[in-house]
This record gives C-alpha cells, sequence and structure tokens, in this order.
C-alpha cells in the first residue's frame, strides 16, 4: 500500500457510511477536545490481547468476542454490563472446561457505537428521513431533529464507553470474575431452564476440580489465574473522526495506538482496499479484524492482510467470516485454501449472526436460532475437512431476557418477539441462547481436538 500514513491520511481516501454533519466548526472543536482526553485503553494492553490471538491463530486458544451490535445511551445501566458481562464469562468456562481449551474473552463493548446501514434513508409511511447511524452519530427517534448528526454525541460516547471500561476492569479483576464463583453468574431467568441445569452440571464438576486443586495449594489467593481473568474490549472502527482524536503514540515503542478501545475491526461495507477505513487502521497497532462476507473474493482477502498485516504476523489480524448458513460451506473453503498456500496467518472466527437475519411476518428484523447454530456447525466442519483451527466466535448477544431471535430451548416463535424487543439495531441472543451456543461449541472444540489429533498422528507429525 503506497504512502505516507498519519492519524489522518484516511480523510484523502474514498469513505463509506459517513455521517452528514451540518456544523463543520463544532465537529472540529470536538474533535480538538477529544484529542486532550485520556486514552481508554494503553497500548500495553493491546499488544497482549495481540500476543493472545497469536495463540489462537497457532491453534492453541479460542476466541470468544460478543456483546451488543450497538450499544446505546438509553440503556446504559451497571446491571446491564454487569448482566452481559456474566454470560460471557459463562460462555468462557463452559469452553475453557468442557473443551479445555484456553478463551479469549473480548467484548463488543465500552466503545460499539456507530452502525453501517444498507441506505443512507428510512422512509415510514411516505415520510423519508437520515437512516439512524448509532448513538454515536444521531438519535433513534424518527423524528427529523433526532437524526441530525450531533458532534456532541462523540462526548457522551467516550464518556459512556470510559465508565463502561472502568467497570468491566473491576469484575474481571475485583474478584467477581473468580471461578470459586461461577454458580452466582447464573441469571434468575436461566437458572431454571434446561440451560441452566446444564451449566449447573458443569459448575459442579468444576468445584471437585477446585477443590483438588486447593487440596494441592492451588487457591484464589495463592493462583491469580483462578481469581481473576483478561478481558478486551472492541468495537467497529466505523466513525474514523472519533478513531483518529482516540490514536496516540504509545511511549515505550513510539508506535500509533487506537487508544478507544483493544481490537477494532473493519465492518463488510466498509473492507474496500483503497478506501478510507483500511487506510487508517493499517497504522495503528491494535489487533485487527476485517469481516469476510459472500463479495469477499480470496484475492481480495490476500489484499487484505497485504495491507493490514504486511509483516504477517500471528495475531495482527482476525478474519470473520459472515456468509450465511447455506453459504458457508461453499464460500469458506476457497479462502482458507488461500490463505493456506499463501502462507498467511490469521485467526479465523464465525460471525453466524450478520447474514442470517429475516424479517418476520409481523414486521420484526430476527435471526431463527437454528441457522445460527447451522453457521457455526457448517464453520466448524469446513475447518475439519481443511485441516485449519476453527479460531473463534463473534456474535451479538445480551444479558437481558429479551426476545429478539426466535427459537432457541424457550422456542421464541415470531409472535412472541414484540414480548421484549429492545435491541437498538440487530436482534440479539438472549442468555439461554448464547448459554446454548457456548455447550455447542464446547463440542465441537473437542471434536476439533480429537480429530486434528487424528490427522498429526496419520501425517506423522
Ligand atoms: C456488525 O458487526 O454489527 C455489522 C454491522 O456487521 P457486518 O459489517 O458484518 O455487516
Ligand atoms: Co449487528
Amino acid at each position: 500500500m503506497a504512502g505516507t500514513w498519519t492519524p489522518d491520511s484516511w480523510r484523502a481516501k474514498p469513505i463509506c457510511q459517513v455521517p452528514d454533519y451540518p456544523d463543520a466548526a463544532t465537529l472540529a472543536d470536538v474533535e480538538a477536545r477529544l484529542k486532550r482526553f485520556p486514552p481508554l485503553v494503553f497500548a500495553g494492553e493491546a499488544r497482549r490481547l495481540k500476543a493472545k490471538l497469536a495463540e489462537v491463530a497457532e491453534g492453541r486458544a479460542f476466541l470468544l468476542q460478543g456483546g451488543d451490535c450497538a450499544e446505546s445511551f438509553a440503556e446504559f445501566h451497571p446491571d446491564n454490563i454487569r448482566d452481559t458481562f456474566r454470560v460471557l464469562l459463562q460462555m468462557a468456562v463452559v469452553l475453557t472446561f468442557g473443551a479445555a481449551c484456553p478463551v479469549v474473552k473480548v467484548g463488543r463493548m465500552a466503545g460499539q457505537f456507530a452502525k453501517p446501514r444498507s441506505s443512507d434513508t428510512e422512509t415510514i409511511d411516505g415520510v423519508t428521513l437520515p437512516s439512524y447511524r448509532g448513538d454515536m452519530i444521531n438519535g433513534m427517534e424518527f423524528t427529523e431533529e433526532a437524526r441530525v448528526p450531533d458532534p456532541e454525541r462523540l462526548v457522551q460516547a467516550y464518556n459512556q464507553s470510559a465508565a463502561t471500561l472502568n467497570l468491566l476492569r473491576a469484575f474481571a479483576q475485583g474478584g467477581y470474575a473468580d471461578l470459586q464463583k461461577v454458580h452466582q453468574w447464573t441469571l434468575d431467568f436461566v437458572a431454571d431452564s434446561p440451560q441452566g441445569e446444564r451449566y449447573r452440571d458443569m459448575a459442579i464438576r468444576l468445584d471437585e476440580t477446585l477443590a483438588f486443586m486447593a487440596a494441592c495449594g492451588l487457591t484464589s489467593e495463592t493462583t491469580p489465574q483462578i481469581r481473576e481473568t483478561d478481558f478486551f474490549t472492541s468495537h467497529e472502527a466505523l466513525l474514523l473522526n472519533y478513531e483518529e482524536a482516540m490514536t496516540r503514540i504509545d511511549s515505550t515503542t513510539g508506535n500509533w495506538y487506537d487508544t478507544s478501545a483493544h481490537m477494532l475491526w473493519i465492518g463488510d461495507r466498509t473492507r474496500q482496499l483503497d478506501g478510507a477505513h483500511v487506510e487508517y487502521l493499517r497504522g495503528v497497532g491494535n489487533p485487527l479484524g476485517v469481516k469476510a462476507g459472500p463479495t469477499t473474493n480470496p484475492d481480495d482477502l490476500i489484499r487484505l492482510c497485504d495491507a493490514l498485516n504486511p509483516g504477517n504476523e500471528a495475531g495482527r489480524l482476525t478474519v470473520i467470516v459472515r456468509m450465511g448458513s447455506d453459504k458457508v460451506t461453499q464460500l469458506l473453503p476457497p479462502l482458507i485454501r488461500k490463505v493456506q498456500t499463501e502462507g498467511r496467518k490469521v485467526v479465523w472466527a464465525c460471525d453466524p449472526m450478520h447474514a442470517n437475519m429475516v424479517k418476520s411476518a409481523n414486521g420484526y428484523k430476527t435471526r431463527p436460532f437454528d441457522r445460527i447454530l447451522e453457521e457455526v456447525r457448517g464453520f466448524f466442519a469446513v475447518h475439519q475437512a481443511e485441516g485449519t483451527h476453527a479460531g473463534g466466535v463473534h456474535f451479538e448477544m445480551t444479558g437481558q431476557d429479551v426476545t429478539e431471535c426466535t427459537g432457541g430451548a424457550q422456542a421464541i416463535t415470531e409472535a412472541n418477539l414484540s414480548a421484549r424487543y429492545h435491541t437498538h439495531c440487530d436482534p440479539r441472543l438472549n442468555a439461554q441462547q448464547a448459554l446454548e451456543l457456548a455447550f455447542l461449541l464446547a463440542e465441537s472444540l473437542k471434536e476439533e481436538r480429537v480429530n486434528l489429533g487424528k490427522t498429526a498422528v496419520a501425517s506423522g507429525s
């Protein structure tokens, strides 16, 4: 990729999904203010995540990346942050204990406020207004006033991210994530469900293991790995004015980092090779993700690897595959083969959400849970056939008892969707559905281990 990189070099490139700010002076003023705010994350933490993702790329760990489709100002509440965090912890423990695989935990949290849209405008009853682009940009209410992009929202998004991250750090390091507390992470409305029961059975076995370890002298007092966990943040780097303002030089290495989150990804609509989003992200040292939808061809993927990971470092780049349950087994193999032949190091993650959207008869955007599981199964099957590691999963969920995706053990029907449909953007898995997904992942990972083991023996390696 030609040209010198600077935090603002993206401004000279073609850009998609950009809001139309009527007040450029206020936007410039807000950007100048943000540049003086403290960084939200430290470059050393981003490097630590990159090292953990390198383990995933090498087949020795699994990436669990999940959270809201879009965080919102209205739903900002400590209980919501806690409940999403505890479901992610439960999922991680199901995977770590169930599949004996280290899990890298990354939230779509503390910064996931800007949304790409399929259309710039929305029409309801003959009235056309600019589309809602996430709380960081404009308001969701269908009024002319709310839909005007307001730069001051960037400051509110920063403040909410800072407070969210502060609480997440406290939960992760302050004792809440202690493995001795696995039973307490279950939400009340999950406790009596089939998934709740399955989780309880596993937690009892984990207790026995912890008791054995304690008898050997390994307790949460002596072993920090039992008491605390690493939890990282991520979001789509869509609104580059914000990301640029959060870009700082790391004093220990002299390199640029985007300090708005540990990991940033490029969405399926903004991954143009010569576009502004690729230009911006290629210059920061954070671990990166890039979505790969049905239109991604193998050559483009290699060019994206060249642009975003020229040093071919393991852990730098995660390819987040979102093909749809009906296409993944057909479209993923050519991508994997090309990446393997070209010797590129990537983490392969499965986003089983974004290409499985349907509209219900009563007008809700929903995702059938069966299709989500089917895409995950297809993703694992392809990796098994190619002899590569199904490295992770990227999904939208909440700790709240919502009815947004149909199916699952509660058998949510289209008619049920209206009961608790709260999302600001795409439909999310609720806690029970998320746990069910985790159990499927644990089984698939165990199978992968057995099969890759067999391949290694068969090939004599
Ligand atoms: C998202 O992750 O919320 C999203 C919009 O995904 P994609 O870019 O894959 O459509
Ligand atoms: Co989404």
